[in-house]
């Protein structure tokens, strides 16, 4: 419940004049209620998996640019951590799992919407079928966890985070992306204490966060 955070200078290239869209998106007091009040609903979780699924279709086209890949490729080049298995929870079409794959990384994936997971190319790593709120995970299990605007969940970040295991969080259209939460809220929401080194690159924000 405490962090701090350490911000790193933008990377080349980086745009901070963002449309305004995911600041005014019922997505966004999802994001926080799950985050601060632990507040995840069976009708919650229904409303979330059918709009996800409904998306699945379109997503990848309509998500899958490079300036929003610029911050997932930032985050694991400048976030200080060692590539290795990782488990990346809401992976959905699978944008944050080819880079986590380009640059070493060994994924298992999993999201909510069965339909996103159909989108995700095979070939990757494993895919699971699930809900983040109640990981089918052990405890210290993870060695490492990427979050690529998908909602925190910290009792189970913290739960199945293996203990020295690095936290990445990724938005790819920075504070406009509707489930989003700046780096000094990712450290306070988890429990116990944190530090996170941030940045921003192309669209998006980022922060790896690890238990102090
Ligand atoms: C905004 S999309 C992001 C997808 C992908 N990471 C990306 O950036 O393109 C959020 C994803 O998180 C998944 N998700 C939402 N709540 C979840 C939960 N409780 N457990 C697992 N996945 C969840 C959704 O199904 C969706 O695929």
């Amino acid at each position: 419940m405490s962090g701090t955070v350490e911000w790193l200078p933008d990377a080349p290239g980086t745009d901070r004049d963002l449309p305004v869209f995911g600041s005014a998106h019922p997505m966004r007091d999802v994001t926080r209620r799950v985050a601060f009040d632990r507040e995840w609903t069976a009708e919650t979780r229904t409303m979330v998996a059918e709009l996800f699924n409904s998306m699945a279709p379109t997503w990848h086209e309509s998500h899958d640019t490079t300036a929003r890949r610029a911050a997932i490729a930032d985050a694991l080049e400048r976030g200080g951590q060692t590539p290795g298995p990782v488990l990346e929870l809401g992976s959905g079409s699978g944008v944050g799992t080819e880079e986590l794959v380009d640059h070493g990384w060994e994924p298992v994936v999993m999201d909510l919407a069965i339909e996103m997971l159909r989108q995700a190319a095979e070939g990757r790593g494993p895919k699971v079928q699930g809900d983040a709120s109640a990981l089918p995970f052990r405890t210290d299990g993870a060695p490492a966890l990427l979050l690529v605007n998908m909602l925190l969940f910290p009792d189970e970040v913290d739960r199945v985070l293996a203990p020295d295991g690095p936290l990445i969080w990724v938005n790819t259209l920075a504070e406009e992306t509707p489930i989003h939460l700046p780096a000094e809220d990712v450290v306070a929401a988890l429990p116990g204490s944190w530090a996170a080194t941030a940045g921003r690159a192309g669209t998006g924000s980022w922060c790896v966060a690890r238990r102090v």
